[in-house]
């Protein structure tokens, strides 16, 4: 038997149905489409719309169809890991619930947070799982409703997120496919530049902090442009030269859906055709914990088995890294 590799088996996905568009953000704050488009490359984004719908109903849909694609018995899952920045609630696992409501009875399961960089975190645990032989089918989820916690009277951070979620499911593969090497990075001065200062540990929630609107999302947008560049650029190259992968040998570069600039320089550092680099910005913004399922997603029926894919995030905290990866499937 051969050594086990832990492979992406499929993938699902969700967004929600209400499209809030450039045009419609001019109408709610200060800005418009050009700015918006030249800046950052997003026209619209998803929002989900309803009482009582948090982020574990659109992580419920992406796993759900990942189930029903992959023809499994969701009691087959041992452990579901749930992505995400915005959880339903403050303390109880929204994972937990998650894994619940698609009959993942037999697993059990937490969310991971990290920021932007909470899927690409996942992608580590959940092969790792794999890889030690403990477990046989990690789902993992990402998923934000990042509308829950944005200020639309802000034009800094309203025009740039969006809500969604997907899913991929880890299995072990004996061909050599799947997870092949990673580069995680983290560094503490990033909470000063990208954060929610209220309703932590730290300054909890009081009817001063809601009339501080210190419950939304702060981006010092500039500074983390600054650090997202580089950093991105940086664990990419590295990925690439660690593992011997020239730019031919690159097939995908799937990056963290933040700005398409910072995307760009990403691919031109790594020296990787824009045919190359998934994209998806210009229809969901950026959805924290969701951009790289959706990515895969969106992409699944052009990915070929044996396929070299670079994942690349960068998100608060800061958090952020590299990923290469086979592609395991044809679909
Ligand atoms: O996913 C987690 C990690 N996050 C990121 O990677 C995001 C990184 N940051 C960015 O992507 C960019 O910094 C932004 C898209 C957030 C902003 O783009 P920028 O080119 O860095 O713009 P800026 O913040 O330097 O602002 C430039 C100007 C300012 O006006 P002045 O001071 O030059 O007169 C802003 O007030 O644009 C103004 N501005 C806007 N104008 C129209 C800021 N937001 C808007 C807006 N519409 N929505």
């Amino acid at each position: 038997m051969g050594k086990i590799s832990a492979a992406i088996t499929a993938v699902g996905k969700y967004v929600p149905d209400f499209v809030l568009t450039n045009k419609e953000l001019e109408t709610m704050v200060d800005t418009n489409d050009e700015w918006i488009t030249t800046r950052t490359g997003i026209k619209e984004r998803r929002i989900l719309k309803g009482e009582g719908k948090g982020t574990s109903f659109m992580a419920i849909k992406a796993a759900e169809e990942l189930i029903q694609k992959r023809g499994i018995d969701p009691k087959e899952i041992d452990l579901v890991i749930v992505g995400t920045a915005t959880p339903d609630l403050q303390v109880a696992a929204t994972a937990a619930f998650v894994a619940s409501e698609i009959g993942a009875t037999n697993a059990f399961a937490f969310d991971l947070e990290a920021a932007c960089s909470s899927f690409l975190y996942g992608m580590s645990t959940a092969s790792s799982y794999i890889e030690s032989g403990r477990y046989k089918k990690v789902l993992l989820i990402g998923a934000d409703k990042m509308s829950s916690i944005l200020d639309y009277t802000d034009r800094t951070t309203c025009i740039i997120f969006g809500d969604g979620a997907g899913a991929a499911l880890f299995e072990p593969n004996e061909e050599g496919l799947g997870f092949q090497d990673e580069y995680l990075r983290s560094d503490g001065i990033g909470r000063n530049f990208l954060k929610i200062d209220a309703g932590g540990s730290l300054l909890p929630a009081s009817e001063e902090t809601v009339k501080n609107k210190q419950h939304f999302v702060f981006q010092d947008g500039k500074s983390v442009y600054k650090y997202a560049v580089s950093n991105m650029a940086e664990v990419s190259a590295k990925i690439m030269e660690r593992n011997n992968l020239e730019e031919k040998d690159v097939d995908w570069l799937v990056p963290h859906q933040a700005n398409k600039r910072i995307i760009d320089a990403t691919a031109s550092r790594m020296g990787v055709d824009s045919s190359k680099v998934m994209m998806n910005i210009q229809k969901y913004g950026n959805t924290t914990s969701a951009t790289l399922p959706l990515l895969l997603a969106d992409y699944e029926k052009q990915l070929k088995k044996g396929d070299n894919l670079v994942f690349a995030a960068f998100g608060g905290g800061f958090t952020w890294g590299s990923i290469y990866l086979k592609w395991a499937y044809n679909s």
